[in-house]
């Protein structure tokens, strides 16, 4: 046999060979290593076509065009069943990610909204009626704005009354005590006149029937050129009203505050009794009338010069409220600690459906 001849017959067995390899080839990973194999490098075609070095030159394209036509066709071939192989790679990604869109979706275990969430909502739909924009700050606050700026320095006696939940390892940041320092980042960041009202969770370390470590509250401030305390009593007012659905007089008691003066507790005729004399006396308001809600004041000046605005221009006031207070009188809740237990037996006795 001539060098031409055997090596036309290898070229010709190799070929043989690897179709038949073919059918072995279960993967791209097989077919990787099948590529290298055959036509790789040190791959066993270019090994066979090295024999061609033997051949005189008029037999060499010969062996040549043999050698081409057996890659290509490899080449073809190796493709084709790429493509199978990805196809099916992509068949089985989709099938494992397929969702059944006829599955019965699951059951939400409460359907009403928490007594908390609806008053927030009517307060603040009576608030933005009124002109008041809602802003929010964070619940764990820097010391500045929940005490100093509010004219609550440490040396302050009333700094030491809020049973202060502090961060372990940053003795100047707290839990929130009230809403009030976000009156001062309100002020830090917009120019007078400012109308906000500000809700939100804040914390005290205290727990029995009427106070919980966390509760809610709701701050308001409205500052502007001449304002008066006439025009606190007016939207306490307005607010009261359109809360309760019905008229209920206002009384502003002289107390103190430090980031107000004069400061005053926001009293409200008690809505079970009316304010009218009981025998036996009401429950909620013990005979006298009258219910406490929040506090309130005209912005102390020693604030105004804490965010740098001009007490002798401006004027406000703030006052702070808290929610289960309002929510309690609204719907005759008196243990705080239901709003909390998350029991769905009190929550749907009175709660509203969630839109
Ligand atoms: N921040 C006060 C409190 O939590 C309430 C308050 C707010 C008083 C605004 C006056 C003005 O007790």
């Amino acid at each position: 046999m001539s060098n031409l001849e055997s090596l036309l017959a290898s070229l010709q067995k190799l070929e043989q060979d690897s179709q038949n390899e073919f059918q072995n080839l279960a993967s791209i990973t097989d077919l990787e290593a099948f590529r290298v194999s055959w036509l790789g490098k040190k791959g066993q075609l270019t090994m066979t076509l090295k024999e061609m070095g033997k051949l005189t030159p008029e037999e060499r394209p010969k062996a040549g065009q043999e050698g081409n036509r057996i890659r290509q066709g490899l080449e073809s071939k190796i493709a084709e069943i790429e493509k199978t192989f990805s196809n099916k790679e992509l068949q089985n990604k989709i099938e494992a990610e397929r969702i059944d869109v006829t599955l019965k979706g699951r059951e939400r275990v409460s359907r009403k909204e928490h007594p908390v969430r609806t008053t927030y909502d009517e307060l603040l739909r009576i608030f933005s009626k009124c002109g008041f924009e809602c802003e929010i700050g964070p619940e764990v606050e820097h010391e500045f704005f929940n005490f100093d700026a509010l004219n609550m320095p440490a040396s302050h006696p009333a700094r030491a009354l809020q049973d202060t939940f502090y961060i372990k390892g940053s003795p100047d940041v707290v839990l929130r005590t009230h809403t009030s320092p976000v009156q001062i980042r309100t002020m830090l960041s917009q120019k007078p006149p400012i109308r906000m009202v500000a809700p939100g969770r804040v914390y005290r370390a205290d727990y029995d029937a009427t106070h919980s470590p966390m509760f809610h509250q709701i701050e308001g401030l409205f500052i502007d050129t001449d304002v008066q305390m006439g025009h606190l009593k007016g939207i306490l007012s307005v607010m009261v009203k359109e809360f309760f659905k019905t008229e209920l007089k206002v009384r502003l008691r002289p107390s103190f505050f430090p980031f107000t003066e004069p400061s005053a507790e926001i009293d409200i005729a008690c809505p079970f009794c009316k304010g009218e004399t009981q025998n036996p006396p009401c429950k909620t308001c013990k005979g006298t009338s009258w219910i406490e809600i929040g506090g309130c004041g005209m912005v102390d000046p020693e604030v105004f010069k804490a965010v740098e605005i001009d007490p002798h221009k401006y004027s406000g006031f703030a006052f702070g409220m808290g929610i289960e207070r309002m929510t309690m009188l609204k719907y005759g809740v008196n243990d705080l600690r239901n709003y909390y237990e998350g029991d769905q037996n009190f929550i749907s006795q009175f709660a509203r459906w969630k839109p």
